[in-house]
């Protein structure tokens, strides 16, 4: 078990757009479950391989709350291939923006294709959190944070509070987690 450093925006290894992985190696697994445990200590309900520097198209999601009923995703290569035209509104969160929240519209259900952690192709059809939760941490594989969905008077405000945020860590005023 390791934990990861996360990154805090704002950060130019953030806005980064991912490569591909070629292939699903044991190092890779090994990056999957340490971002999940990473995650879960955070904790979160969805990590991005660039929020713990690494530019690989790789994501975990697990959107249950209960710790007996875990249910994680570890998604290689994610891509969708089909939106619906509702869009379901939610009061989102970023491990990488501490503490700020803003409401963002999605598609309400998604089809996902992508290579599981034995490197096996799936393709699944989801909605509501778990289909958002999934859109969000894709978004981070492209360099796209989600305030970048919101107004700038708003996205602004809250990249100065991280700002100062990130004066405090660095002062050692505030603790560190996750
Ligand atoms: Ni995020």
């Amino acid at each position: 078990m390791a934990f990861l450093p996360i990154i805090v925006a704002p950060d130019p290894r953030l806005k980064l757009t991912c490569d591909p992985v070629i292939d699903v190696t044991d190092e890779l697994r090994q990056l999957m479950d340490d971002m999940l445990d990473t995650m879960y200590d955070a904790p979160g309900i969805g990590l991005a391989a660039p929020q713990v520097g690494v530019t690989k198209r790789v994501i975990v999601v697990d959107v249950t709350k209960n710790d007996d009923e875990r249910h994680p995703y570890q998604m290689v290569n994610p891509k969708i291939t089909w939106r619906s035209e509702e869009l379901l509104d939610y009061e989102e969160g970023c491990l990488s923006l501490p503490e700020q929240y803003a409401q963002v519209s999605r598609p309400e259900k998604i089809r996902i294709k992508y290579l599981d952690f034995d490197g096996n192709a799936q393709e699944i059809e989801t909605s509501g959190i778990l289909a958002t939760c999934i859109q969000h941490e894709m978004d981070h594989l492209d360099g796209v944070l989600f305030v970048d969905h919101i107004s700038k008077l708003r996205r602004d405000l809250i990249i100065r509070k991280l700002k100062k945020y990130k004066a405090q860590l660095s002062s050692k005023k505030v603790g560190v987690r996750g």
